[in-house]
């Protein structure tokens, strides 16, 4: 049968669209292109806020309209897990609810749903990892790799603890496989992905030795990973990323705010000031290091005071880029239980404030590397503009500049003579 997935979310679940196919085609499944011409529709989906997981409703119901009479369609991922058996009523014609741990029974589930039934698999706590899924057998340039999964940190606004049940990593030497069966299909660069990749281990080892064992594919040019929690981010690791060549000199270190109170009833395990001094210990350890966070605005009970220190904080580390959210209600967070009681036009203000704030900041330090170089993994032609060439530099940048299309694949170092908030431009590509 011919199978279409659709993804939305973190890059978690792009992984988990791959594990999904690749079981799927281990079963003698194809892929299509279109939900149209496909038998199976999966609708792969994200629960970490309410308003994507409206929209996600809406987009199966679309689906379901679009599909071929006797196509059956399934939701799977995040929303699948939290809300199981009631998507049937909210979804007319859904066939099957697949749960985050339940994917190795997506064949048999494939056919039933096909001979008329509704399946609902949504079981969870059995801590599955699907480390020996089938495969891979095609790679992208740029791969993901999931290392750990779950999570156990339970900050308090967080429904991925509840729909991805609890932490447990991979060992070494499966991650390690995956990376060097990628490289050998054509990838280059890999980012190691997990809730909380820094708490990762195995029989002792920590993520620095991660890094240290991934590095040594042959072959791999470039090692990213996300996301760090700051409580873990260790010496260790921000060694390794100084240290290690192949690893990339950018660290995603969500803050969520500036605001040591708010941060408490958050439940995130460090102060405003600790996670200051964590990055400036990053910046001596790295340097030229890109920073990236994640930024929450209108947390039950944020004050106006409360919210300028998450500005203030914001003007202070000048991170070069930021996801910045509205907080969002999640049935059976712990938040839920505290009063939702910053307006919402009290927290659209709060949100716009701190977008404009961050594109100045983020064009300004853009601005600052005008006249400096920057190494270019070349990903191809650019989708703007298909005479430019477009990659990311090691700080995990977009560039983009004139050159050879031969070039897609390879290393090369781009003087950047100009700048925006969401690109820089290069000149003089040469191989490096
Ligand atoms: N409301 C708003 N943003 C949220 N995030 C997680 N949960 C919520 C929520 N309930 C944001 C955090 C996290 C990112 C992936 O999504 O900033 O780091
Ligand atoms: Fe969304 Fe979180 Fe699930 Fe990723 S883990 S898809 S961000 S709810």
């Amino acid at each position: 049968m011919k199978v279409y997935i659709e993804t939305y979310g973190c890059q978690m679940n792009e992984y988990d669209s791959r594990v999904i196919a690749s079981i799927l085609a281990n079963d003698g499944h194809g892929m299509a292109h279109d939900a149209r011409t496909a038998d199976v529709v999966v609708v792969n989906t994200c629960s970490v806020r309410e308003r994507a997981e409206a929209r996600v409703l809406g987009r199966l119901r679309h689906l379901r309209g679009l599909m071929k009479k006797e196509a059956v369609l399934g939701i799977a991922g995040c929303v699948a897990q939290r809300l199981g058996d009631r998507l049937l009523r909210e979804v007319p014609g859904l066939s099957f609810v697949v749960g985050t741990e339940q994917y190795w029974k997506l064949p048999d589930i494939i056919e039933s749903a096909s001979a008329g039934r509704i399946v609902v698999a949504v079981d969870a706590g059995t801590g599955e990892s699907y480390d020996d899924r089938p495969g891979p057998d095609e790679a992208s340039l740029c791969e993901f790799v999931s290392v750990m999964r779950g999570c156990n940190n339970h900050c308090s606004y967080c429904i991925v603890p509840y729909v991805r049940g609890r932490e447990r990593s991979r060992p070494t030497s499966s991650i390690v496989d995956e990376v060097a069966k990628l490289v050998g299909l054509g990838a280059r660069e890999v980012t190691l992905i997990g809730q909380s990749v820094n708490s990762f281990s195995d029989e002792g080892r920590g993520f620095a030795d991660l890094l240290d064992a991934v590095a040594g594919v042959a072959g791999l040019q470039r090692i990213r990973f996300a996301t760090s929690h700051p409580k873990d981010l260790s010496i260790e690791v921000i060694d390794a990323v100084g240290s290690i060549d192949k690893v990339c000199e950018h660290i995603h270190l969500p803050v969520q705010s500036g605001s040591t109170e708010v941060l408490g009833t958050m439940n995130r395990s460090y102060t405003r000031e600790q996670y200051v001094a964590l990055t400036q210990r990053i910046r001596e350890g790295i340097p030229g290091v890109a920073l990236t966070t994640d930024i929450i605005v209108g947390f039950p009970g944020e004050t106006d005071a409360q919210f300028h220190e998450t500005v203030s904080l914001m003007n202070e580390m000048r991170f070069d880029s930021a996801f910045m959210f509205r907080y969002s209600v999640r049935e059976g967070t712990r938040a839920a239980e505290l009063a939702d009681d910053v307006p919402e036009e009290v927290k659209v203000a709060r949100l716009q404030t701190i977008i404009c704030l961050q594109q100045r900041v983020t064009s300004e330090m853009n601005a600052g590397l005008v006249g400096s170089s920057a190494e270019v993994l070349v990903e191809g032609p650019s989708r703007k503009n298909e005479e430019l060439l477009f990659g990311r530099s090691r700080t995990g940048k977009v560039v983009v500049f004139p050159g050879d299309g031969g070039l897609a694949g390879r290393v090369v170092r781009v003087e950047i003579a100009s700048a925006s908030t969401w690109a820089l431009h290069g000149v003089n590509p040469v191989l490096s």
